[in-house]
């Protein structure tokens, strides 16, 4: 059945690796890799796994061998770990935002390492990888002739893990906030990603996209983030609007598809994104075995599960 090694011990790695191993989609955990001892004991006592500070030092993989990615947003530090783990022997499922729509040279080098050593990459997630890119698309697939698609996602982050909350800003002040934008730190990354997916996916060319991030403020302190992407095609257009606050007033998803017949499905509540990630890696790290060699984004994949 083959082993999972977690490359990324934070509470989205550790919980994938939990949930994968509850689910028997691996044997076994064989090894943590985290720079940070704290977070690896945990999956070490649980599951005793060997523990890494880098993953320069790790054992070949064996057919079936699968490896999680979860440690940065960054295709550029993501990216050469990846080569080097397929290179190594493992199929690699990452959560890594940038990846979702990687600029082509990475694609370039991911898929040609995927191939040549004849493993598979799947780049997964809640968002991006499902509520605003293949959700909508999927809902997208049964009108005719859409001329406008909107998703607006508000996520209550006082229910969200602190890596989250860090990103939203809250508790800075706006030039805090503004630095903090611009120096990459804060913000989510993967809303043009998301919107890029769902374009591609449709056959709409997508050019022209427009994103912009703005402060949630009340009585001059940041609580949150309000991002907002727009992509024009040919005259029609797709909106994602993604609030992340502390306590919003209500939290939830909801997609519009303006065509024939027109359809707004709402998700109460939202589709929670820690223990949704989780389940979209499990599905990936089920599909990896069965799926020819290379590189694959969400929409690449057809809907169903592989058992
Ligand atoms: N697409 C989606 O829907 C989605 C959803 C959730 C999360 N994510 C992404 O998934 C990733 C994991 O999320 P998280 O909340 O678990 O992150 P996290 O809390 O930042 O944890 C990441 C862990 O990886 C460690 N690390 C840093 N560099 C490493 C390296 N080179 N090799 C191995 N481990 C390393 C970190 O150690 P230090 O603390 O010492 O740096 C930390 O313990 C993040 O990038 C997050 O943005 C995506």
């Amino acid at each position: 059945m083959g082993n999972l090694l977690i490359v990324g011990a934070g509470p989205i790695g550790t919980a994938a690796a939990r949930a994968a191993l509850e689910d028997g989609v691996v044997a076994a955990v064989s090894a943590v890799v985290d720079p940070d001892p704290a977070a690896r004991r945990e999956l070490e006592t649980l599951t005793g796994a060997a523990g890494y500070a880098s993953a320069a030092d790790l054992p070949v993989g064996r057919e079936g061998d699968r490896a999680l990615v979860a440690f940065s947003s960054s295709a550029d530090k993501v990216a050469p770990e990846i080569v080097r783990l397929l290179s190594a022997g493992y199929h690699v499922v990452t959560t890594c935002e940038e990846l979702a729509w990687p600029a082509r040279h990475i694609w370039q080098a991911m898929h040609t390492a995927a191939r040549s050593n004849g493993r598979v990459v799947i780049v997964t997630g809640a968002n991006p990888g499902f509520v605003m890119d293949q959700f909508p698309l999927m809902a997208a697939t049964a009108s005719r002739n859409v001329h406008a698609i909107s998703v607006r996602r508000v996520v209550d982050t006082s229910q969200r893990r602190i890596s989250l909350v860090e990103k939203t800003g809250r508790g800075l002040t706006v030039d805090e906030f503004r630095a903090g934008l611009a120096s990459g730190r804060l913000g989510h990354k993967g809303l043009v990603a998301s919107i890029k997916l769902l374009a591609h996916a449709l056959g709409w060319p997508h050019h022209d996209v427009k994103e912009t991030v703005a402060p949630l403020v009340s009585e001059g302190v940041v609580t949150g983030i309000h991002h907002h992407a727009q992509l024009r095609s040919d005259g029609r257009t797709i909106d994602l609007d993604l609030v992340m606050d502390w306590e919003p007033a209500e939290q939830g998803d909801t997609v519009h598809i303006d065509g024939e017949p027109p359809l707004r499905i709402h998700i109460e509540g939202g589709y929670h994104g820690d223990r949704g990630t989780t389940t979209q890696v499990v599905q990936a790290l089920r599909r990896c075995p069965t799926l020819a060699p290379a590189f694959y984004r969400s929409i690449d994949l057809p809907l169903r599960i592989d058992s």
